[in-house]
């Protein structure tokens, strides 16, 4: 996993993707900055638990976006067909944590994945395409998880969590940190 943008293969250009448009009182939200931009919300905000808001216009099909929200790690995974196909055959015997694919996206926005980005284990940060079902592997133990970020392999004892998001904007956008559109903070 690079951060080259020149690399053709879309799944090596996995990008740090930090500043997001924070929600502000008024409801309004700044569009999105790919790469690390010191344009982004200053720490203190983030900390305090704003929403943020992200453009997923441009992550690619395959590609896997982090943004921060909170200072924790969150993964935004555009999945392709196959992958989506892998998450809905796994079967629960491969399993440690066992959950529906479909209690983990949103319904019509099936090639979205978003979770928590750090191992359940101790907290690492994972690696993506990696392990035996191509969803993430983790450096530390080798814990493995699948294209639902569930864990196929322990010592991790549980999936990777997913956060609070709704769709914005016909599902070209998704805010983090809210569990309607019209909630405010
Ligand atoms: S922190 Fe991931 S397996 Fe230990």
């Amino acid at each position: 996993m690079t951060d080259n943008p020149h690399d053709d293969n879309p799944r090596r250009r996995d990008f740090l993707y930090i500043a997001t448009g924070v929600v502000g009182a008024a409801g309004v939200c700044a569009g999105a900055w790919p790469f690390i931009s010191a344009l982004g919300p200053d720490a203190e905000t983030i900390a305090n638990g704003a929403p943020v808001d992200v453009n997923l216009e441009p992550i690619a099909e395959g590609q896997i976006a982090k943004v921060l929200w909170r200072g924790r790690l969150v993964f935004i995974r555009h999945r392709t067909a196959e992958e989506i196909q892998k998450a809905k055959d796994l079967p629960v015997s491969a399993q440690l944590d066992p959950q529906e694919d479909s209690l983990r996206v949103k319904e019509g926005h099936e090639e979205w994945l978003v979770v928590f980005g750090n191992c359940t284990h101790l907290g690492c940060v994972l690696l993506g395409h990696e392990g035996q079902h191509g969803g993430w592997s983790c450096p530390c133990h080798g814990s493995e998880f699948d294209t639902s970020g569930r864990v196929t392999r322990g010592p991790a004892p549980s999936n990777l969590p997913v956060p609070d998001y709704v769709f914005l904007d016909g599902g070209t956008s998704i805010r983090i940190g809210v569990s309607s559109p019209d909630q405010t903070v």
